[in-house]
């Protein structure tokens, strides 16, 4: 079942579009800001809403890599694995991150700190390497400041 708040955000996009499932990537936004994540019942609330069925909806979701169709943690890291960022040194900070976090891509550190993600380019490759967590970007990465950036983090 969607919530109050779920379902005037979701009917705020739902009018700028021409037809209700048009809406459906950002009602998945939505719920998962919400929510963290998109679970199977929260997947079929939102397809109802909309109009459509939830495989149809499953397959936009499982499309998108940033919208979560099982838990994540609390801090989600972004890391580019495009060309630009493997070239200047994305494999050396890569394996440091496992290092450090104890885990791979698409896993999540058993304190549900940290989620490693793959991603594609970011946009920045002139200062390659470049990860984002959450909604900061880090550009021109070092194994040395990594350890510095995740403390900032809990
Ligand atoms: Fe990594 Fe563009 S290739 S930011």
């Amino acid at each position: 079942m969607l919530s109050p708040d779920e379902i005037r955000k979701i009917n705020h996009e739902i009018a700028l579009v021409p037809v209700r499932k048009a809406a459906c990537i950002e009602a998945l936004k939505i719920v998962q800001q919400h929510r963290g994540w998109i679970s199977d019942d929260s997947l079929r609330a939102i397809a109802a809403y909309l109009e459509m069925s939830a495989e149809e909806l499953d397959s936009v979701a499982t499309f998108y890599n940033l919208i979560f169709r099982k838990p994540v943690g609390r801090n989600i890291i972004l890391m580019c694995d495009s060309i630009s960022c493997y070239v200047m040194g994305y494999r050396e900070v890569y394996e440091k991150l496992q290092v450090l976090l104890n885990i791979r891509f698409g896993e999540t550190t058993p304190d549900a700190r940290f989620t490693l993600l793959p991603n594609a380019c970011l946009g920045s490759c002139d200062h390659a390497p470049v990860l984002m967590i959450n909604e900061d970007t880090y550009r021109g990465l070092t194994i040395e400041k990594l350890e510095e950036i995740l403390q900032e983090y809990k």
